[in-house]
């Protein structure tokens, strides 16, 4: 990078972050006039597109970034979104062309795997996987709570209210899954003698380690962490976390073998109406149906105590309406 290409660069980022973004675009389109193979510029120009909704030319720009760098995680990523834009947008077939070939062009990219699967349907995989959930909270972490706000999240205000309905003291040792910034925890600790989280993102985790509320947080995944922690646990809770998790066998199973007898399990999910046990939707996250949810609860050995419907955010200024599921581990 000539040093007048490196000082226009950081000019047009700066007001990139000023939210000057006409402005950067122009100084990034006029890096790319000099320097047509410039990656940082060709990726900012993508995301300038996504900011504005305009997901056509923020995939081409994506793409073109890609063919410079192809193991860019962050263009990955952004990709990933422009696509789900463009689906959203009413371009759904061009989107899984593109999907298509960006999974063929990248099999071994676990980001790529994921986010084409679920804009194409093909090859829906048992769960995200790690490396998908760990980029993508690492990403949202600092914006996660205010955007989440504006989202109306209510899912760890309901899971705290419904895990207060059915416990008789406050000296437990609660787990929050997959507990990222710790939302959950201000609903938690007056419940609990010991609070832990585990989360696959070391971001999110850190912004819950400021909280000062838990006396543990790990880096883990889940379903291997939990049967590593036989009968620890009064109560788990999951709040949106299992929209990660298509089939739910396995992280049931390892919730079970982790709770104490007559331990509890709360958590959340979104549910679809489908004839189908779960599903991944373009945005990576997978729904569920009610039936599918308490056939392998039962079959995982808890008994359902309440499942209720509620409103647990907003998509697109669109309710988002799942379930708030408390159940019990049999003795
Ligand atoms: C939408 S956030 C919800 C965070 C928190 N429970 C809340 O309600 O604010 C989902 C979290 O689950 C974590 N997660 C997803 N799959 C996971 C897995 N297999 N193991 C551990 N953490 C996981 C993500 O890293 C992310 O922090």
């Amino acid at each position: 990078m000539t040093s007048s290409i490196e000082k226009l660069y950081e000019e047009a980022d700066r007001l990139y972050y000023d939210d000057k973004l006409d402005e950067a675009a122009a100084l990034y389109q006029k890096i790319l006039d000099q320097d047509p193979e410039h990656q940082a510029a060709l990726h900012s120009l993508g995301i300038i597109h996504y900011d504005r909704d305009d997901y056509g030319p923020a995939v081409e720009y994506m793409l073109k970034a890609l063919e410079q760098d192809p193991e860019d995680i962050y263009v990955h990523s952004n990709l990933g979104k422009s696509l789900y834009g463009m689906v959203h947008m009413g371009e759904k077939k061009k989107a899984k062309k593109i999907a298509r070939q960006w999974m063929e062009s990248f099999p071994e990219n676990r980001i790529a795997l994921h986010m084409a699967a679920a804009v194409t349907g093909d090859e829906v995989p048992d769960r995200a996987n790690d490396d998908y959930v760990a980029q993508t909270f690492d990403e949202f972490a600092d914006t996660f709570d205010s955007k989440l706000e504006e989202l109306s999240y209510r899912a760890p205000e309901l899971l705290g209210e419904a895990v207060t309905r059915h416990v008789s003291e406050k000296d437990l040792r609660i787990l929050d899954a997959g507990c990222g910034t710790g939302l959950c925890a201000p609903h938690l600790r007056s419940l609990a003698r010991k609070l832990e989280g585990i989360d696959l993102s070391e971001e999110m985790l850190a912004l819950a380690r400021k909280r000062k509320l838990y006396d543990r947080l790990s880096r883990a995944e889940l379903t291997e962490a939990l049967q590593t922690r036989t009968k620890r646990y009064d109560v788990g809770v999951a709040a949106d976390v299992l929209c990660y998790f298509g089939d739910l066998s396995a992280v049931f199973g390892a919730m079970a073998a982790a709770l104490k007898a007559n331990g509890l399990f709360a958590f959340t999910l979104e549910t679809h109406g489908k004839s189908k046990d779960y599903d991944l939707g373009i945005s990576g996250r997978y729904t569920h149906s009610t039936k599918y949810v308490r056939q392998v609860l039962a079959q995982s050995g808890f008994e359902l105590i309440e499942a209720e419907d509620a409103q647990l955010r907003t998509e697109y200024a669109l309710p988002v309406m799942g379930l708030v599921v408390v159940a019990r581990k049999q003795a």
